[in-house]
């Protein structure tokens, strides 16, 4: 198995001074979902948000270290940002589709980027809707307006967007924390897909949710990494107390 992403000692300061990330080592695997859990204020978004560069939007006082993907220092300030993002997508907690129609929400971007060709288009629509586990719910519908479908759906519809545009990794914070189990049951079987053709990083909305979906999981504890492993060993035999602990609920 290949590491996808290498993070080489990152760190990173918030410009209140806040200490968010402390000197975290990891690498991800390619073909794999990697979670990252732990309690509030871990450094977990932080984390994510630096694999895509959307922290160069907040305020940053001092970040430190490096994250190679297949080999590159993205931190570099010479990376194209624009190329980084198409190359790592995300996904957010809340879904925010479109205001168009579903099919719409999927080419816009494609459209933009100058495809034209309507068969190429249908095909993404397809192939996107169908990895994001919602294509047999919206197929007879496509041009219905996205905002009318349920927040899962929707959420779904925001995934099949990111697909549309063939990143390469997918990032998902929370992407469930506002769906019922039947339609968090979707995006989880949507992750199983995914992970075959990309790698998929996921902060889970639970800890539940991290022992389904983890094939690797780190937990994050104020900004350090206390733990990686295999996402069996982990919730099952955790080697850090500290890691039992929030595991076994003892404390928040
Ligand atoms: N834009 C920001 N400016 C200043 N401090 C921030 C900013 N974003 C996050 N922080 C701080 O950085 C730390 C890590 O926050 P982060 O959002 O990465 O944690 P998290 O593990 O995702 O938490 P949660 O589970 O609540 O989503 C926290 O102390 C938080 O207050
Ligand atoms: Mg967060």
């Amino acid at each position: 198995m290949v590491d996808k992403i290498t993070i080489e000692n990152l760190s990173l300061q918030y410009s209140d001074g806040t200490e968010s990330l402390r000197g975290v080592t990891m690498g991800i695997r390619q073909n794999a979902v990697t979670v990252l859990f732990g309690p509030a204020g871990g450094g977990k978004s932080t984390l994510l948000r630096c694999l895509n560069r959307l922290n160069d939007l907040t305020e940053i006082k001092s970040s430190t270290g490096r994250i190679l993907i297949d080999g590159e220092n993205i931190l570099d300030p010479k990376t194209d940002v624009i190329a980084l993002r198409r190359k790592v997508g995300m996904v957010f907690a809340r879904p925010v589709p479109l205001p168009m129609s579903i099919r719409a929400n999927i080419t816009y971007a494609l459209e933009l980027a100058g495809e034209k060709r309507r068969s190429k288009l249908d095909e993404a629509v397809e192939r996107s809707l169908k990895l994001a586990a919602i294509w047999e719910e919206v197929k007879d519908r496509l041009n219905d307006p996205a905002v009318a479908l349920s927040g899962g759906q929707q959420q779904r519809i925001c995934l099949a967007r990111v697909i549309a545009l063939q990143p390469q990794i997918i990032l998902l914070d929370e992407p469930t924390s506002g769906l019922d189990p039947i339609s968090t049951g979707k995006v989880e079987a949507a992750l199983l897909e995914l992970k075959k053709e990309y790698t998929v990083i996921l902060v889970p909305h639970s800890i539940q949710q991290a022992a389904r979906t983890a094939d690797h999981a780190a937990f994050f504890l104020t900004g350090e990494l206390i733990e990686y492993a295999e996402g069996r060993q982990m919730f099952t035999t955790p080697k850090q107390k500290k890691t039992e602990d929030y595991i076994m609920g003892r404390f928040g």
